[in-house]
């Protein structure tokens, strides 16, 4: 069994199945809060939002005192809501253990207020039972408002809310912040003008733009294994780095998701957010402290610096696929235009590749190839770094085959981890080599199951750090070096849709982006 002892520090030795491990510890102290959720019983709210508060709670990590009223437009009591809740730990939650008594205690912390979140009547009611609800559970008057909503009632809820002085804490002294879901915007004027309506009712250090991306533990892990490490820092450049790839594939396809995605694509759904984010953290230079403003400086530096993309540049630098009809896990699957939802001539992409450049000393040069698509051959997000070859083949003459360069993967999932590749020599008197593997592998090392990516971003947001979510600037950024691809990609469509079987690993003229460079896309 696992041991964990600790000391004052925050030091803690973890002694499991026989691997020791030294840690520094940090938790994060979130304070009592009243959290209100708008789209209370929506998809993101039962899947994901629900089962990460019952896990924090079961772990003791939530504050002693807090409350949570959802807000929908269904007529119903406090109990009604409850039964919702319920049902949605049934079935989504992965929590081992189930104790009534604690899942009873768990459900009366839920309460609801029926209304439309649009109408400017509704906030002087919701005002009224946050004051009742403050005094009942003495939370002191610190507010979380969560917009688990359609972004299109973003921008009136936000107004509301200020209109009725809801954006600062009743008593003056507690906090009131607010988390404001994905998609945030669909271009750079649309994610400007909600960043504008947010500025003129919170401040900055109040906004929490999430992206589910940046909690799960190994996004995280990749400023910990450069930062924490000498190795791989002085060998983080141009000068030892051939390239980069950053890979999100997956192998669903659009689910019951047709309404937004057949608006969004995989551009706007998994590279304004996701993927560059990924790439941000791969390629960011160390900062100052580790503190939100100073390491969301560092970020924002390297969105700064893509290399931006003209017209034209756009045909040689990105490509876009949408799968037609193929087989995923040996089952027959639809193409995108027989999915429920989508026009039967959607020009809508569900596959991107961007090969991007970073201009500053760090990476000048150094191609970052970024990929992500929908109904591919497997789920694998991850970075790999591509080392420069060897300088002189001393072993080619005597080895018939070629030397290949060491690569670093940042494993986030399926298989959480990271592995270097190296060259060895094959055992046995014949020249032989074979290329293998350092690995570290989360689950071996920790025994421990990574906590899902909502549990972390909840906490820190109670405790009231920013440092796993997006700031203002870094947003319109990234949308602003998307721009040219999407307003290029508007035009008659110059492709042929479909271009990928459902079950491949993408379209061909991924492939020609990256082999026009002598450089191959690492199977998946
Ligand atoms: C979401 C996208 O943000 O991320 C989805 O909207 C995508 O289309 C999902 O499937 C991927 O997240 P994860 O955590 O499953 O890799």
């Amino acid at each position: 069994m696992d041991q964990r002892q600790g000391d004052e520090a925050g030091r803690t030795t973890l002694v499991s199945g026989g691997v020791t491990l030294h840690g520094v510890c940090k938790e994060p102290s979130p304070e009592p809060c009243g959290l209100v959720i708008f789209g209370a019983s929506g998809d993101l709210t039962r899947r994901k939002l629900i089962p990460a508060l019952f896990h924090l709670f079961q772990e003791k990590l939530l504050p002693d005192r807090w409350y949570v009223i959802g807000s929908g437009r269904t007529e119903m009591e406090d109990e009604g809501f409850q039964k919702i809740v319920a049902a949605s730990l049934d079935a989504f939650s992965t929590a081992s253990r189930s104790d009534p008594a604690e899942r009873d205690r768990f459900l009366q912390r839920f309460h609801y207020l029926p209304g439309d979140s649009q109408d400017d009547r509704y906030y002087p009611r919701l005002r009224e039972r946050l004051a009742q609800l403050d005094r009942a559970h003495a939370t002191g008057g610190n507010h979380l408002f969560y917009l688990a909503t359609p972004p299109t009632l973003y921008s009136g809820i936000i107004r509301c809310l200020g209109a009725t002085g809801l954006n600062r804490s009743p008593e003056g002294s507690g906090w009131t912040r607010i988390i404001i879901e994905k998609p945030f915007g669909t271009d750079l004027a649309s994610a400007q003008a909600l960043n504008r309506e947010v500025g003129q009712v919170f401040q900055e250090e109040q906004v929490y733009r999430i992206d589910h991306f940046l909690g799960k533990e190994t996004v995280q892990n990749i400023l910990f294994f450069r930062f924490a490490n000498t190795i791989f820092e002085p060998i983080w450049n141009r000068r030892y780095v051939d390239h980069v790839q950053i890979t999100a594939a997956e192998k669903i396809g659009i689910e019951r998701r047709a309404g937004y995605y057949e608006r969004a694509g995989a551009l706007r759904d998994m590279f304004q957010n996701h993927l560059f984010q990924l790439l941000c953290l791969a390629a960011m230079e160390p900062p100052a402290s580790f503190e939100a403003e100073q390491v969301q400086d560092e970020k924002v530096k390297v969105i700064r610096s893509l290399h931006p993309l003209s017209s034209e540049e756009v045909d040689r630098f990105a490509v876009r696929g949408q799968y037609g009809p193929g087989g995923v896990d040996g089952e027959p699957a639809v193409g995108y235009w027989s999915e429920p939802g989508v026009a039967p001539d959607s020009r809508v992409e569900t596959f991107a590749a961007l090969k991007v450049y970073i201009d500053n000393w760090r990476w000048q040069g150094i191609p970052f190839y970024l990929r992500s698509g929908k109904r591919l051959t497997e789920k694998v997000t991850e970075i790999a770094v591509a080392f420069k070859r060897v300088p002189h083949l001393l072993f080619n003459p005597i080895l018939s085959e070629e030397i290949r360069s060491n690569t670093l993967v940042l494993s986030v999932q399926p298989s959480e981890g990271i592995s270097l590749a190296l060259q060895a020599k094959h055992p046995g008197p014949k020249l032989c080599m074979d290329r293998v593997a350092m690995d570290f592998n989360y689950r071996g090392a920790f025994r421990v199951p990574s906590p899902d990516a909502y549990e972390r971003l909840l906490l820190d947001c109670l405790a009231g750090d920013r440092i796993l979510f997006s700031r203002r600037d870094w947003v319109a950024l990234s949308w602003s070096f998307l721009m040219p691809i999407l307003d290029r990609w508007r035009e008659p469509p110059a492709v042929s849709f479909p271009n990928y079987a459902a079950g491949s690993e993408g379209p061909k003229e991924a492939d020609a982006l990256i082999e026009r460079d002598g450089r191959r896309w690492r199977a998946l």
